[in-house]
């Protein structure tokens, strides 16, 4: 099974994580910036994704790519500033399934938390009045001090699991 791991990554969550899903692959299995994708991107059986959030959805670097993947088999990972298992966390997975020509493609998702660039959470609560959903408030500093310490070792661990699933789960169907 020909694999590939691809990610977008600005501040290197997204790229950590892509780290540790690589390292369960074969030896040897690519591991690269979407910017560096292989010419014969079609020839891999099985594509790692990975975006960070941004506003909602992929990152525009990622969803460039995303939008033309016709793999058979694509597993999409996902770092964001927000929890991941709240209802916004579920939407930006689904969110970026949608950007694929073929959904169905989707053999398995992971999300993470990934720390926020202190010079993006300045420009907000400088940006958005206190009070606002992304203004400066106790909930939004906990938040982000919770996002501040990810992805850490139990995400990296979860991660390289992750792939390690995957591969399974399509090695299984022979
Ligand atoms: C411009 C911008 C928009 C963002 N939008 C969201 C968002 O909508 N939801 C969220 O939970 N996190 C959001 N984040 C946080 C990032 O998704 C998060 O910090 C991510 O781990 C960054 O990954 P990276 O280090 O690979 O670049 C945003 C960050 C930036 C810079």
């Amino acid at each position: 099974m020909r694999t590939l791991v691809l990610y977008s990554s600005r501040t290197g969550n997204t790229e950590k994580v892509a780290q540790a899903i690589a390292s369960a692959l074969p030896a040897g299995t690519p591991c690269l910036p979407v910017g560096q994708a292989p010419a014969d991107l079609a020839a891999y059986d099985l594509v790692f994704l990975g975006y960070w959030v941004d506003r909602g959805t992929a990152n525009a670097e990622a969803r460039a790519v995303m939008e033309g993947l016709h793999n058979e088999h694509i597993a999409l990972f996902a770092t964001l500033g927000a929890d991941p298992q709240s209802e916004h966390g579920k939407m930006c997975l689904e969110h970026g399934v949608a950007l694929l020509p073929d959904p169905d493609a989707v053999i398995g998702t992971f999300l993470c938390q990934g720390a926020v660039d202190p010079k993006v959470i300045e420009m907000m609560y400088k940006q958005f009045p206190a009070g606002h959903p992304h203004g400066k408030s106790p909930a939004r500093d906990a938040l982000h001090a919770r996002a501040a310490v990810h992805p850490d070792e139990q995400d990296l661990r979860d991660a390289a699991a992750f792939a390690a699933s995957v591969l399974k789960r399509l090695e299984g169907k022979g």
